[in-house]
């Protein structure tokens, strides 16, 4: 497939329908070398990575479970199970982390669209390797405790899970925004 057809039929995986094999060691790695290759105004990296594989993606299970029951204390224990196996639903999940500095010549607003460039650049990294993926935030990519958890400072946000692995079957394309209605030429 060219990179053009692949950008045009990029679809997502529903996490749920992602399956071993995930990328290997080599492939995460070109992944991450994609990722880390985006624009970035000032040379300043505001974005760094949190991998997670095998048994990590349950550990890190038990502490959105306990959050989760922290905060619905009558929540069902299908429920609590279900937040526990939140990253063992793909091989790999790789947290973006936006993590902007001061720079008056970069405002935090380009430095955030950086990391945005970074989750993509996964999401096309995956793609062109013949994997699933989807970026997904869900209620733990804005929770103070999760983001305590994954030890990100103040200055720092989730900008996105990426859920990564192999897929049975492809999604069928959805209904998508009117491409016309987006587009003006300035006369
Ligand atoms: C920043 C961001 C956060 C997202 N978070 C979620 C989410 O929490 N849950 C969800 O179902 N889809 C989420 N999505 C949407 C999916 O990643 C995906 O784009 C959507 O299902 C459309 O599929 P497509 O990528 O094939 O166009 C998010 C997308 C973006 C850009």
């Amino acid at each position: 497939m060219s990179f053009t057809d692949l950008l045009l039929s990029r679809r997502s995986v529903t996490a749920n329908d992602l399956i071993e094999p995930g990328p290997n060691e080599d492939q995460l790695t070109t992944i991450l070398q994609a990722a880390h290759r985006v624009p970035d105004h000032k040379k300043l990296g505001p974005w760094r990575f949190i991998v997670f594989q095998g048994d990590a993606r349950r550990s890190f299970g038990n502490t959105l479970r306990d959050i989760f029951a922290q905060d619905n204390p009558d929540a069902s224990e299908k429920l609590l199970e279900f937040e526990q196996q939140r990253f063992t639903r793909a091989p790999l999940v790789i947290a973006v982390i936006s993590s902007p500095v001061e720079e008056p010549k970069a405002p935090e607003w380009e430095q955030v669209l950086s990391a945005g460039a970074a989750c993509q650049n996964i999401l096309l990294a995956a793609t062109a390797m013949g994997f699933g993926s989807q970026w997904l935030t869900e209620w733990y990519a804005f929770h103070s405790k999760v983001d305590a958890a994954l030890e990100l400072k103040p200055s720092e946000k989730v900008a996105g899970y990426m859920y990564i692995g192999s897929f049975a079957s492809p999604p069928t394309e959805r209904n998508r925004p009117s491409l016309e209605e987006r587009i003006s030429f300035w006369k």
